[in-house]
């Protein structure tokens, strides 16, 4: 396995995404992380990895002294080959002007990282890189040798091939950089020894061994949501203990169209997992009655929630712990936080969280798996493909989608515009190519004739957007001739919808949810 001390990057997570997809097992550490479990990871492999800081500033965050006396090799990238610089007894300097980008680089001296990068043309060996930096390496530490340079970067590239320590100046991860991955390669497979282990199979194998051992013969408790995560729970744990796992599947009357009777058919029928289905639908409207503020809306959905699933809970004996689709990414510890992310409780539902008087312990089988990962488990565990590789679907669910004041009436009325935009964008391969597509209910009435009635109906919105991390999305640009047909078959198809509307807000300023 590798470690990655986190300098900050934003690019740091790819890296360890980069690292696992070519089958080695790596976790992310904060570099002010406790040297003595740094020492007893047992890495095979050190990677540094960029920040935003400068070398240059006093009290610049460094690697721990340990990292250098554990005799393995260490790869810098960016920040991280300025510290190796900085620390080992080199240089660095603030460059007048950041550069960022493309570049070419050409290799003026072979190391083992480098090598076998020669283009189809043969010889100069060079590489298309992408960089980002503020600072560079002004001279190499004692024991290194400047292996590569740009036009514009006289050392973008070191090596010291007798501690097997390595410095690069752009970014292996990114795609951008055409070698990024082979680069890597080279360092964890050929440089630190590392096997291709990390598997869907083999993680799913390890997970069960541990799952069995940590609950022995006990009764596990796991919301199921329909959701990517506790779905891929469910069908591990099932794999694991079999009946010992109960599943509580809530039915807030907020959900896709259908969905409790597929999660049903999915889980209870076809593999034959425990599910307790639970129509709250009810309860859920009764308590939206009259609220229209979207905070107080998640509020209530979140509070019901979880009064719901403690009640059937306690109605299930014997229970000893509590499965959760924590993943990965909630757990990092980020750069300069020593004690990293407190615990989070994250319910299925991820509106609120269950509360502690429970007295559960967690099982939490997704804990060290990034969301790409999870996915090829849920495959490799025999889930749909269409399950798995779903848009995500917000916590409060429709409850966010029905603009207002929440109704039985509209909630139907919107789960079926929904289930026709998916359905075709399905069926024209434009699901998969646009990150997050919905439809919201607009309790607004607008003039329309229908047959030859005039009529005085609501509104549907249709929402499609693209985006890498959610953060920031851009509308979809979704063919005219595909928009009109998914408009035709809402009004037609529904009847209380005379309208309907493509919204074409990007984010920023506008969120990707209209609540
Ligand atoms: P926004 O609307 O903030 O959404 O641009 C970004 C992403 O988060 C999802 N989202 C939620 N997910 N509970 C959730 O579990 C929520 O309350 C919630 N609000 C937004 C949204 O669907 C999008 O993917």
């Amino acid at each position: 396995k590798i470690l990655i001390l986190d300098f900050g990057a934003q690019y740091t997570q790819l890296i360890a995404r980069r690292i696992r997809e070519i089958g080695v097992y790596c976790e992310i550490w904060a570099w002010d992380h406790d040297p003595a479990e740094i020492v007893a990871f047992g890495a095979k492999g050190i990677i540094l990895s960029g920040g935003p800081e400068s070398t240059t500033a006093p009290d610049a965050p460094k690697a721990p002294r340990e990292v250098f006396e554990l005799g393995v090799p260490i790869l810098g990238i960016c920040y991280g080959m300025q510290t190796l610089a900085a620390q080992l007894g080199g240089k660095t300097e603030a460059a007048v002007e950041r550069e960022f980008g493309y570049a070419e680089v050409e290799v003026i001296s072979p190391c083992a990282l480098l090598d076998g990068f020669k283009d189809h043309a043969g010889s100069p060996p060079r590489l298309d890189v992408w960089m980002s930096h503020g600072d560079r390496v002004s001279a190499v530490p004692p024991g290194f040798k400047v292996t590569a340079r740009t036009p514009s970067v006289p050392i973008v590239a070191m090596a010291d091939e007798e501690r097997r320590w390595y410095g690069v100046q752009f970014h292996p991860e990114v795609t951008h950089t055409r070698q990024g991955g082979a680069l890597l390669k080279r360092f964890v497979h050929e440089i630190c020894g590392c096997r291709m282990l990390w598997t869907a199979a083999n993680i799913i194998e390890d997970q069960i061994a541990r799952v069995r051992e940590q609950v022995g013969d006990d009764h596990v408790l796991l919301g199921l949501s329909g959701g990517v995560d506790s779905s891929v729970v469910a069908a591990l744990l099932h794999r694991a203990i079999g009946d010992k796992l109960t599943c509580v599947f809530v039915d807030t009357g907020l959900l896709r169209w259908q969905e409790g009777d597929q999660v049903m058919a999915m889980f209870a029928e076809h593999m034959g997992v425990k599910v307790i289905r639970v129509d709250a639908r009810e309860r859920f409207f009764a308590a939206l009655e009259g609220h229209s503020d979207p905070e107080a809306k998640r509020k209530i959905i979140g509070r019901l929630f979880i009064e719901v699933f403690e009640e059937e809970a306690a109605k299930i004996e014997n229970v000893k712990w509590l499965a959760q689709g924590t993943i990965y990414p909630d757990v990092i510890e980020s750069a300069g936080s020593k004690t990293g992310k407190a615990h989070v409780i994250k319910s299925h539902h991820n509106v609120g969280g269950l509360p502690e008087h429970m007295k559960l312990g967690l099982v939490e089988p997704l804990r060290e798996l990034f969301k790409d990962e999870v996915r090829r488990v849920g495959v490799e565990l025999g889930l749909p493909h269409h399950m798995v590789y779903r848009h995500p679907f917000p916590g409060p669910g429709l409850g966010v989608r029905i603009l207002g004041e929440v109704r039985p009436e509209y909630a139907e009325l919107l789960a079926r515009a929904d289930h026709i935009f998916i359905e075709e964008l399905r069926r024209h391969g434009l699901y998969d190519k646009v990150s997050q597509a919905f439809a919201v209910f607009l309790p607004v009435k607008s003039v329309g004739v229908v047959g030859d009635a005039r009529a005085y109906e609501w509104v549907i919105a249709l929402r499609a957007v693209e985006t890498i991390d959610f953060m920031t999305a851009h509308w979809a640009h979704l063919p005219y001739e595909f928009l009109d047909l998914v408009s035709r078959r809402i009004i037609n198809e529904l009847r209380g919808i005379s309208r309907v509307v493509y919204d074409i807000s990007g984010k920023p300023p506008a969120t990707i949810e209209w609540e």
